[in-house]
């Protein structure tokens, strides 16, 4: 791709330019944008970058191990990682709401991130993903906010970071294209969608380790088989959701009472509106299958077949 390489190479060399020999951290979440930000900032001052990787511990099966492969050792990045899921389980501890488990989330991760970056040095720049598209969104280019949508207010005023944004006039698809173009893996850049809250919005009510797991779980049983089934780019986001009821079942002469797993997958071209996959009846047999006879507790999966609206893709 011509057009974007030559946009990388001018990327790069403005961000030499503007950095200097000074230091820039970056918070990289694993998802498209701050990843291909990292790598392309990585590519202009190379070991002058920090990234900061905190597993809140809501994360999906495997997540932490892939983005520490690909960054650390994959592109030899310095990326720190941070493992805070005790922090976030003990503070979402018997919270329900949907709203207070974001702005729950939202908090700590800026407290985490405030309290790391210290232990980390000095820093002049903060790196982020920010897309041409999130800055008309929010309608302001300057507040120092950690690009994470809607689920993260901003970072404390006492961080004077210059901001670094590599892809501020970017959409989406010439992201993934320049992700491509740095040699980022398939799997990092057509990456789904996935909420700064992670898991956490996907089990209705409180969030516990015992849920987490199962979730977890289900949900990389799901992933697998649409994989499988080369589905991966016919549908916007696909995932499980734990509604946290359960219901009677029978497995070999004994009755069960157990929980019931549930198959959200739509395709849309910008999450606002969205319609229910048709994922052929053959693929949702496999992985009802599976996770029942994978996943502990669970003994009932069903099919989400709403579109948005009135549903939204997220059940919290
Ligand atoms: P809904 O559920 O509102 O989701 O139809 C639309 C898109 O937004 C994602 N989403 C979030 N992303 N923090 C995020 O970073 C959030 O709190 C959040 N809630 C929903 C959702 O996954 C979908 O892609």
């Amino acid at each position: 791709n011509w057009k974007m390489s030559s946009y990388a190479e001018e990327a790069i060399a403005a961000i030499r330019e503007k950095v200097g020999d000074r230091k820039v951290l970056c918070a990289l979440s694993g998802g498209v944008d701050s990843s291909v930000a990292a790598v392309l900032v990585h590519r202009a001052i190379g070991e002058n970058l920090t990234c900061m990787f905190v597993d809140h511990g809501l994360l999906r099966k495997d997540e932490a191990d892939l983005v520490m492969q690909t960054f650390a050792e994959g592109f030899h990045m310095n990326v720190v990682k941070i493992d805070a899921s005790e922090r976030f389980l003990n503070r979402l501890e018997g919270v329900a709401d949907p709203e207070r488990k974001r702005k729950i989330i939202g908090e700590e991760f800026i407290r985490v991130f405030e309290e790391e970056a210290k232990t980390l040095g000095q820093f002049d720049f903060l790196a982020q993903g920010t897309l041409y598209t999130d800055i008309i969104e929010s309608g302001t280019a300057t507040a120092a906010t950690i690009k994470s949508h809607h689920n993260v207010g901003g970072l404390p005023e006492e961080f004077d970071f210059e901001l670094l944004e590599p892809l501020n006039s970017l959409f989406k698809d010439e992201v993934r294209a320049l992700g491509e173009e740095l040699g980022i893996t398939r799997e990092i850049v057509w990456r789904q969608p996935f909420p700064g809250p992670g898991l956490a919005i996907r089990i209705i009510g409180e969030v516990t380790k015992e849920k987490l797991e199962i979730l977890r779980e289900a949900d990389y049983v799901l992933r697998d088989e649409i994989k499988k089934s080369n589905l991966e780019k016919e549908i916007w986001q696909y995932f499980t959701v734990l509604p946290g009821l359960r219901s009677v079942g029978v497995m070999g002469d004994e009755r069960t009472y157990s929980y019931t797993i549930g198959i959200r997958a739509v395709t849309s071209k910008d999450g606002m509106t969205a319609d229910w996959a048709r994922i052929p009846y053959d693929v949702l047999e496999r992985i009802s299958n599976r996770i029942v006879n994978e996943v502990p507790d669970v003994n009932r999966i069903v099919y989400d077949i709403t579109s948005k609206p009135p549903a939204t893709i997220e059940w919290e």
